[in-house]
C-alpha cells in the first residue's frame, strides 16, 4: 500500500503510547483516523493534538466488548469513510497470578480484542475489494517465552501466529498482514493497565505489583519512543513487511530458540 493520504485507519489502544505514535505518523502521511481507547482522558488529549494534523474521530471503546466495536465501527465509517487500514494495538501488561480470572482479562485484551477487530473490520474490508492492511501489535515477548509472564507470551504468541495465518490468506485479496513486536518502549503499559485488571487480593499483593510497576516503567523509560515505532509501522505498511521489529534486543534469544527448534528435529534418513 504505497500511498497511504486519504485512506482511513482505525487504531485501538491509539490514545497512548505505540497506538499515539502510530496515529501521529499516519497522520502526517495524510491518513484519516479513527481513534479507540478506553480511557477518555486520554482520548480527549489525543484529538487535541492530533485535529492539527489529520481529520480524527475518537471513540471510547473496551475492544472486548463486540456489540460495542460494531457500532464504533460503523460510527466510523460513516464520519470518516470506509477503513481500509486496521492496527489491533490495545494491549495490556501486569504482574499476573495464575486464576481464571486473570487469564480471561488478558487474553480478553491482548488476543481477543485483535480478534474483535478481524472480526469486525475484515468483512467490510474484503467486501469493498479495495485492498486494505491490517497491523497487529504483539511483541517480542510472542516470538520467545521468558520474562514477560506465562499469560502475557501466551497471548502475544497467538498473535504472531494468528498474523502469520491471516497474512497468507489475505495475500490473494490485496490485504496486507504485519505484525509488530516490539522491544522495550518507553510507555507506562503497566500503570495504565491497572484500569481493568483483577483487583490485588491484599495490601501485600498490591504493594509488591506496584514495586514490579515501577521496575518494569523504568526499564522501557530506556527503550525507543513510540514515536519512534510510528514511523516504522508506517514504513512496513507501505512496503508491506510481515515483521516489525523495533530493536535487536531479541537477536540472541530467537537465534536460540530457532536452534533448539532446529537441533530437536529428527536425524534425516
Ligand atoms: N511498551 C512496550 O515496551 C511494549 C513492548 C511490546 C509490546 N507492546 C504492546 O504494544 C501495545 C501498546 O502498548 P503500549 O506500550 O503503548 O501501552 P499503553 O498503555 O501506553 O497503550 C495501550 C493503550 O491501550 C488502551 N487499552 C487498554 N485496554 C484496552 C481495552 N480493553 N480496550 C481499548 N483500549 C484499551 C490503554 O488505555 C492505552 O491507551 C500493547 O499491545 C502492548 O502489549 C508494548
Amino acid at each position: 500500500m504505497e500511498d497511504l493520504k486519504g485512506r482511513t485507519a482505525f487504531i485501538t489502544g491509539g490514545a497512548r503510547g505505540i497506538g499515539l505514535g502510530i496515529g501521529r505518523a499516519f497522520a502526517r502521511a495524510g491518513v484519516k483516523l479513527a481513534i479507540a481507547d478506553i480511557e477518555p482522558d486520554s482520548l480527549v488529549a489525543a484529538k487535541s493534538e492530533l485535529v492539527n494534523l489529520t481529520v480524527v474521530e475518537t471513540f471510547k471503546l473496551d475492544v472486548r466488548d463486540r456489540e460495542a466495536y460494531a457500532s464504533v465501527a460503523d460510527e466510523t465509517e460513516a464520519r470518516l469513510g470506509p477503513v481500509s487500514i486496521l492496527c489491533n494495538n490495545a494491549g495490556v501488561g501486569a504482574a499476573t497470578r495464575l486464576t481464571y480470572e486473570f487469564w480471561d482479562w488478558m487474553l480478553g485484551i491482548n488476543l481477543n480484542g485483535v480478534i474483535n477487530g478481524i472480526q469486525t473490520f475484515l468483512p467490510r474490508m474484503l467486501e469493498r475489494g479495495g485492498g486494505g492492511h491490517i497491523v497487529n501489535t504483539a511483541s517480542g515477548a510472542g516470538l520467545v517465552a521468558g520474562g514477560s509472564g506465562v499469560m502475557y507470551d501466551t497471548s502475544k504468541f497467538a498473535v504472531v501466529g494468528l498474523s502469520e495465518a491471516l497474512r497468507l490468506e489475505l495475500e490473494p485479496r490485496r490485504i496486507g498482514v504485519s505484525v509488530l513486536c516490539p522491544g522495550p518502549v518507553r510507555t507506562n503499559i503497566v500503570g495504565n493497565s491497572r484500569i481493568t485488571q483483577p483487583a490485588a487480593r491484599n495490601a501485600e499483593e498490591s504493594k509488591t505489583w506496584e514495586a514490579i510497576t515501577e521496575q518494569v516503567t523504568a526499564q522501557l523509560a530506556r527503550g525507543v519512543t513510540p514515536d519512534k515505532v510510528g514511523e516504522m509501522v508506517l514504513t512496513a505498511v507501505k512496503e508491506n513487511r510481515l515483521y516489525i521489529h523495533t530493536d535487536r534486543v531479541m537477536e540472541k534469544y530467537i537465534k536460540a530458540r530457532t536452534k533448539a527448534l532446529l537441533d530437536a528435529l529428527p536425524p534425516s534418513n
